[in-house]
């Protein structure tokens, strides 16, 4: 791994949105944010005793606001090296001793099995090469009674090829569209029910809304130590891709899914007398 002073335009070209992440020390945050974590801490009653795995935590952002809202254990999982450095550097700042970071690959992870009492899946399983290898995974780790919490971003409707091509070209995934139905399909296993399902669509921000977004970004310390020609590179490409996202974005929403294993053998009949709130 090249050091920031050591980069060039070339280098800058050539990194995928991920990458460029790393190196910006962007928060990526799960879809719906901070709304998101408050939502599933809520809806599973979590508390200090709970045991939350994070997967694909990027810098951390999730993993670092459950730890806070919750003072649980969380464990934040990512095959970027660099972006696991900074979610440790920034987890060293809130004093969070029960939350960890670990390079590890979602598709094949290091944990025991029946560890976690929560798997929370954000927006990472559409960029794993092995979904369903990622899902076994998820299922392994958790406990008997744990909750899988899919975070999927899909399209409300569909996109034009040009889009979609821009789009796999920012993150280097060769991603097809994907829509809500699909994902439900995908989660849900024959042994599985929905616990909640809770739908969002996004809001499209201003264009000076993005500028000054990656103007903020940009000027950051560390890029500092960039060479001029990597910088004037970056300003484009950082820039070109959360424009894209922007417009990516408002023809998407998300559905914050919370599954977990049905009731087995002869008490597994379905609810028949449903109500409403009066
Ligand atoms: C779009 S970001 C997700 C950020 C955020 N945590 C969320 O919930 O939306 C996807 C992250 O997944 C990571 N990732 C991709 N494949 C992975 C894998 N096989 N195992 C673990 N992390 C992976 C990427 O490096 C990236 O940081």
């Amino acid at each position: 791994m090249k050091k920031i002073s050591e980069l060039t335009k070339e280098d800058i070209l050539e990194m995928s949105y991920n990458e460029l992440i790393g190196l910006v020390r962007e928060t990526n945050r799960t879809p719906g944010g901070l709304n998101t974590i408050k939502d599933v801490a809520r809806k599973l009653c979590l508390n200090n005793n709970s045991k939350i795995l994070d997967i694909g935590t990027s810098t951390g952002h999730t993993s670092l606001e459950f730890g806070r809202l919750l003072n649980c254990e969380v464990v934040g999982i990512d095959i970027n090296e660099e972006s696991i450095k900074t979610a440790t550097e920034r987890c060293s700042r809130f004093n969070l001793e029960k939350v960890s970071f670990k390079l590890d690959d979602a598709t094949n992870m290091t944990f025991n099995d029946n560890t976690f009492d929560v798997v929370f899946a954000g927006n990472v399983t559409s960029l794993v090469s092995n979904r369903e290898n990622a899902l076994k995974e998820y299922w392994r780790v958790l406990k008997p009674n744990g909750h899988l919490v899919a975070v999927p971003m899909y399209y409300l409707e569909t996109p034009s090829e040009d889009l979609l091509q821009k789009v796999r070209d920012a993150i280097q995934v060769n991603i097809q569209a994907q829509y809500k139905d699909s994902w439900k399909e995908f989660f849900l296993r024959e042994n599985d029910e929905v616990f909640e399902e809770i739908d969002y669509k996004f809001i499209k921000c201003s264009d000076e809304e993005i500028d000054k977004f990656c103007d903020d970004i940009l000027s950051r310390d560390h890029l500092k130590e960039l060479p001029e020609d990597a910088m004037e590179a970056l300003q484009v490409q950082y820039r070109n891709f959360m424009h894209l996202f922007n417009e990516n974005n408002s023809h998407m929403g998300f559905t914050i899914f919370i599954i977990r294993q049905k009731e087995s053998g002869e008490f597994n009949d379905p609810e028949l007398f449903h109500s409403e709130l009066v």
